[in-house]
């Protein structure tokens, strides 16, 4: 991927799953990279397992995001590692309370919208003025099931993952004219801890199809991991310079294709969150 080298990118949630693939993209790529997780010493484990490159620096930093002091620091660090910050990725969230959502416990519930909203629009309220500084910068949140329809027995994390959508569509409008561009990924199901969360929730939390669906995923691999994680660099890069205040899914969009449409796509909501009306069904009322 061109463009990115020299690139200085922050990552949360990079101590596995899907953030330690962006992350291993990203430093493939050239950049340096601050890594965000309570897991310092998966951090480090995954660093010390990246390629070594004399002109590149990988940092990781340990930070509860459930934290509401904790954006601040991170972002703190990012300002003593970087004389500029390129990339945020807000990778980082959790599966939330499993149930229906009367029964859910009220803790769980608050704890899922700090780590999975609050923290990364206070992630974005934090660097937005720093890469406007500079007139460039690319932010990247991860969206999630629940993010365009209704999903039992996760509405924590659907709540949560519906406002992130929203709130990226808002602030790529809000940053339009500072050269800062932002967009979500639905990286559609990944073989990582949360299905596996699901599973252990148990076909009666979860319910039926997401317990299912999980098992197959577990079983079937990393091909999501690997196509969320490309997508991720692409609205990272140059190469997406343009593309802002879209979801896209990793799976099911053809987003390597998605830098040739530009002037459709300015013209259009394509990629967005919008309300059906009864024309779009084709009824007359
Ligand atoms: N897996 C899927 O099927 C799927 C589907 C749609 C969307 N997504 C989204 O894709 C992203 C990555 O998911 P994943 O499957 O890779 O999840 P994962 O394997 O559970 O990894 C989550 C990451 O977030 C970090 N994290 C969780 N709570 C944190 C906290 N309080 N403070 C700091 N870091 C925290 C974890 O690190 P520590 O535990 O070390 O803190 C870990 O690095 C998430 O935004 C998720 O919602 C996943």
């Amino acid at each position: 991927m061109s463009g990115l080298h020299g690139c200085n990118c922050l990552v949360t949630g990079a101590s596995r799953g899907l953030g330690a693939e962006i992350a291993r993209g990203l430093w493939t790529a050239g950049c340096n990279l601050l890594l965000v997780a309570r897991n310092g010493l998966a951090l480090e484990s995954l660093i010390s397992s990246l390629p070594s490159r004399a002109d590149q620096r990988a940092v990781a930093l340990k930070a509860d995001l459930g934290d509401p002091a904790a954006p601040e620091r991170v972002v703190a660090r990012a300002r003593e590692l970087f004389p500029t910050l390129d990339v945020l990725v807000n990778n980082a969230a959790i599966q939330g309370p499993v149930g229906p959502s009367w029964e859910n416990s009220w803790d769980g519930w608050q704890s899922t919208i700090q780590v999975d909203l609050l923290a990364p629009v206070a992630l974005c309220r934090l660097v937005v003025p720093w890469m406007a500084g500079r007139g460039r910068g690319k932010i990247i949140n991860l969206s999630g099931g629940g993010g365009t329809s209704p999903r039992p027995n996760f509405s924590a994390y659907a709540a949560a993952k519906t406002a992130l959508v929203r709130f990226s569509e808002t602030l790529a409008v809000e940053t339009r004219e500072l050269g800062i561009e932002v967009n979500c990924i639905a990286p559609g199901a990944m073989s990582t801890a949360m299905q596996e969360s699901i599973v252990a929730s148990g076909p009666s939390m979860a319910g039926q199809k997401e317990y299912e669906t999980a098992q197959r995923v577990l079983r079937e691999g990393s091909t999501a991991l690997e196509k969320a994680a490309a997508l991720c660099v692409l609205l990272a890069s140059p190469e997406s310079d343009g593309i802002s205040g879209r979801l896209i899914s990793a799976v099911w969009d053809p987003w390597e294709r998605l830098p040739e449409q530009l002037d459709q796509l300015r013209e259009s909501d394509v990629y967005t969150l919008r309300r059906i009306v009864p024309n779009d069904r084709g009824l007359d009322w």
